[in-house]
């Protein structure tokens, strides 16, 4: 395939409908097939080339979801976490994760942890879990960062630069995603990385994530070769 993104992010939605429809009492299932849905994903996009996958997993909001669902969310990061690491390791998969990642379990954060430190040397794909994530907590968080080094005297109000900016925020060490995909019909962003996609080309796809297939990443793939991204230019710049 040509024009392969660098980075792409999934908002992996529709596991609750998806158990529905298939006559399970919880949604639970649904969460539980949509880890197998993200192996097949993340070992797909590593052979596609990409080299930056990053997923919506828990949003701020899914807090709020009730106990019995968030516990269960939780139950199965930890233990996929432990279960995909030769998955991680044969793909050359190095696992990140960004969000308010101190609000998870501890059990939880030190899977992460552990996690995170047994891939650091894989080089093939950066899989990055949002975890407990929320776009305007992280830019919140990082306008506190900015004021308080203004307040130290490290840096001048005046001179504070985009850059400036993407450096304080979580994902300060991945490039922008040009490409997002949204499962499960739904066409809205969710609090996701919102200044991270500014000039990102959005895909909606209607399959509920526990079905999507490399066959879905590709489509969406081959949907974001077919557009023209400008970038504020004209089509005739462009072709110039
Ligand atoms: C996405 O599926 C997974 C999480 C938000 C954790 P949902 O649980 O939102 O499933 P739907 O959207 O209700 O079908
Ligand atoms: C967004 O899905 C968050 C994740 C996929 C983790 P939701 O299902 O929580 O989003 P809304 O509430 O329908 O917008
Ligand atoms: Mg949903």
């Amino acid at each position: 395939m040509k024009n392969i993104p660098q980075h792409v992010a999934i908002i992996m939605d529709g596991n609750g409908r998806w158990a529905k429809k298939q006559g399970f009492a919880t949604r639970v299932r649904g969460h539980e097939l949509g880890v197998e849905a993200l192996r097949r994903a993340s070992t797909g996009a590593a052979e596609l080339g990409i080299r930056f996958l990053t997923v919506y997993a828990f949003s701020e909001e899914n807090w709020q979801r009730p106990k019995a669902e968030v516990d269960a969310l939780m139950n199965i990061l930890m233990t996929s976490l432990s279960k995909e690491l030769p998955v991680l390791q044969e793909n050359g998969i190095r696992l990140h994760a960004i969000g308010n990642l101190d609000a998870l379990p501890s059990k939880a954060r030190k899977q992460l942890d552990a996690t995170r430190e047994a891939t650091a040397g894989n080089t093939r794909m950066v899989l990055t879990l949002a975890l407990s994530y929320g776009s305007r907590q992280e830019l919140t968080s990082a306008v506190r960062v900015l004021a308080e080094k203004a307040v130290r005297g490290e840096l001048q109000a005046q001179s504070i630069s985009e850059r400036d900016v993407a450096q304080a925020l979580w994902t300060h060490d991945l490039p922008d995603p040009e490409l997002v995909i949204r499962t499960s019909g739904e066409q809205r962003i969710s609090n996701f990385l919102l200044w991270q996609i500014s000039y990102a080309e959005l895909v909606f796809l209607p399959v509920l994530w526990p079905d999507f297939s490399k066959e879905d990443l590709v489509s969406a793939l081959s949907t974001f070769a077919g557009r023209e991204r400008r970038l504020g230019k004209t089509s005739e710049q462009l072709h110039a």
